[in-house]
């Protein structure tokens, strides 16, 4: 029965656009506009209601809590509190985050305040987005603006999830906000996200108390080609480059990777790689699944993904389960970046096809089991030396899913979107237990 360090954190982890709802209360993000475009989102599904977690965010803490959770880490929506991304913040946007913060805190639970998920205010975009440079200048404002309002009681701030993947789905194959296949802009991009992350971190090293704690958080996974020949070498190794390396390469080496540094080059300024490349406190691991490349000549880069081999057993995002891949990505990292910083694995979990019985109750055995073979190579990752601290459940609640809209589950308590109901499933129990005793 593999077991925790004693201090090992628990966490649950969500994002503002997939639960919050209320869009009265908000400016547009480039997710709204997404979600309007016929066929973007699967069945035309909105974050206009989600979870409605804007009103029943008591409620939704409370659930952490009987969890037994230390931390939660959550996303402050730009558009909530400059709906155009630039001037004066909006007093009730940041009142909600004081509010959630404060319930967070009386729960006896860490907030962890991810900046920004994924839903720029839709004025940025319609002056460039992330192609624009100054977008970045523009989000270490709002950095400021935030890390001045909660830094009194957050201790733990990073500034954008998953850079790579804004890059890799948004910009490489549309199938995310702001849904372009452009390799110019995807290169502009790419540099423009990293210099916003820096230009966050330098501005929070400036204002936020200095036992304040940081660090970025990228989803990471190996990359394999998916059959073994010359061209599915190459594509892996592309894939490689613009899933994994064209972000943490900055952020853990100060430079970018060989691959296509010359496209990149004519954006970056002088500075600008040292701010990416700045001390860190912590690395925030996503981790969800292995990616099989293949090539793909319609696509910007030339590459694809396959689907895992036949007879794998796969989530129902399709997504291999494969917890050995956790101790790989870490090796992975060990031998390209050297020692690395504390590590926190900042999301990971899984959908499946729930199936409700009458009174909302999941018995999600597949979850449970799933849960249980990804947190036994975490111990054993820890076991093995890697200085894991931390693990944050992806997600306590369903909820939007992005392109899939809300046909995909990943919470461990479900969510009957008529009415609101939140039913812990049977996973949400195994993992209190889990919590509980601090071993699996
Ligand atoms: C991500 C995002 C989440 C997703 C989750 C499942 O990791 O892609 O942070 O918003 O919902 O990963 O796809």
């Amino acid at each position: 029965m593999p077991s925790f360090p004693t201090d090992f954190l628990w966490g649950t982890a969500s994002s503002a656009f997939q639960i919050e709802g209320d869009r009265a209360g908000r400016g547009a993000s480039i997710w709204d506009t997404f979600c309007r475009i016929p066929g973007a989102v699967r069945n035309g599904d909105t974050g206009d209601v989600a979870c409605d977690h804007v009103n029943r965010y008591r409620d939704d803490i409370g659930l952490m809590k009987r969890l037994g959770v230390g931390a939660y880490r959550f996303s402050t929506a730009w558009p909530r509190i400059q709906p155009d991304g630039k001037g004066r913040p909006v007093e009730d946007g940041l009142a909600f985050y004081d509010r959630v913060t404060d319930a967070v805190l009386e729960a006896g639970i860490e907030p962890w305040v991810c900046l920004h998920h994924w839903d720029l205010p839709q004025a940025l975009e319609d002056k460039g987005g992330w192609r624009n440079r100054d977008t970045a200048h523009r989000f270490a404002d709002f950095a400021e603006i935030v890390g001045r309002r909660l830094g009194d009681r957050v201790p733990v701030f990073s500034p954008i999830n998953e850079p790579n993947v804004i890059v890799y789905v948004g910009y490489g194959f549309g199938g995310h906000a702001p849904g372009k296949r452009s390799r110019a802009d995807a290169i502009a991009a790419i540099h423009h996200v990293n210099l916003a992350y820096g230009q966050a971190m330098t501005v929070w090293r400036d204002v936020l108390p200095t036992a304040a704690r940081l660090g970025p958080i990228i989803s990471m996974a190996p990359v394999v080609p998916a059959r073994e020949d010359e061209e599915h070498a190459q594509a892996a190794e592309i894939v490689d480059w613009l899933w994994r390396r064209v972000m943490t390469d900055p952020v853990m080496t100060g430079a970018y990777p060989a691959l296509y540094a010359d496209e990149i080059a004519r954006h970056i300024e002088p500075g600008d790689l040292e701010q990416i490349g700045q001390k860190i406190d912590f690395f925030g691991l996503n981790h969800y699944s292995k990616i099989y490349a293949k090539p793909d000549p319609d696509h910007i880069f030339g590459i694809g993904e396959a689907d895992p081999p036949s007879g794998a057993p796969v989530t129902a995002m399709g997504w291999e389960i494969d917890p050995d891949t956790i101790p790989r990505q870490l090796a992975d990292m060990t031998e390209r970046y050297g020692d690395l910083p504390p590590i926190y694995i900042t999301e990971n979990g899984a959908a499946f096809d729930d199936k409700p019985v009458p009174d909302g109750r999941v018995e999600d055995t597949d979850r449970i089991a799933f849960f249980e073979g990804y947190l036994s190579a975490v111990a054993s990752a820890i076991e093995a030396g890697y200085d894991i601290r931390g693990y944050f459940v992806w997600s306590l609640l369903d909820n939007f899913e992005w392109g899939l809209g809300y046909s995909k589950r990943f919470g461990i308590v479900r969510v009957d979107y008529d009415t609101q109901a939140r039913t812990p499933k049977a996973s949400f129990d195994r993992l209190a237990a889990i919590i509980a005793e601090n071993r699996v």
